[in-house]
């Protein structure tokens, strides 16, 4: 099974990373490792709206999005990552989601959406925010709503979210009482038949 996963946040060794790491923990346990984009230490030039895209489904800029685009295109499984940025998805992770207007011409425009392997498609999102309460959740409403349609327009048609409020400062999700455990078994899950 060929996992990808995109680690959309620019703290090293933070809580989205430790986050995604336990879930990839549960990958390699079950037999299958995953690749990790890295997408703070890639280029990646945000979507310039050009319309180059709509009649070919292909972005007509060359940079770190060729790798992804393949990657996309060929994985069973895949995981998105994002801490919350003002009340979103980092900046890193919505330039990739943005660049992938391509796969939404291509499907919507074109009828072609990426065809499923024989082990199907699923996703899973991976949500960390400092803010508690109810502006908290707010944040992780939207970015829900944006990795929702991200994964739809790359036709992964079902994923499973796990995402934590109140988790502010470097390593603050070790201490939650499960989180960890939580994307642990989420990535045994992902993998499984
Ligand atoms: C620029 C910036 C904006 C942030 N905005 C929010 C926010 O709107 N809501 C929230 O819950 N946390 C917000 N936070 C806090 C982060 O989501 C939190 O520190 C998170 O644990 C960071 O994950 P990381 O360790 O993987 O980078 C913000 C942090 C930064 C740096």
């Amino acid at each position: 099974m060929n996992v990808i996963a995109f680690m959309g946040s620019p703290r090293e060794g933070g809580n989205t990373e430790l986050l995604l790491k336990e879930a990839i923990r549960g990958i390699g346990i079950s037999g299958f490792n995953a690749h990790v984009f890295t997408l703070n230490t890639m280029t990646i030039m945000p979507c310039q709206n050009c319309g180059g895209c709509d009649e070919t489904g292909i972005c007509i800029y060359e940079d770190d999005m060729t790798q992804i685009y393949e990657a996309i295109r060929t994985c069973d499984r895949l995981i998105l990552a994002s801490p919350i940025f003002f009340s979103a998805l980092s900046s890193q992770t919505k330039m990739m989601i943005d660049r992938c207007q391509a796969f939404w011409c291509e499907k919507y425009l074109l009828k072609k959406p990426i065809p499923p392997g024989p082990c199907g498609r699923k996703g899973l999102l991976l949500l960390v925010g400092g803010m508690k309460k109810e502006i908290g959740m707010q944040g992780m409403q939207c970015a829900e709503r944006s990795a929702r349609a991200f994964f739809r327009t790359v036709n992964v048609p079902e994923h499973k979210t796990l995402s934590y409020t109140g988790v502010d400062e470097k390593g603050a999700i070790l201490k939650h009482p499960s989180a960890l455990q939580d994307a642990f078994e989420a990535g045994k899950a992902l993998v499984k038949g």
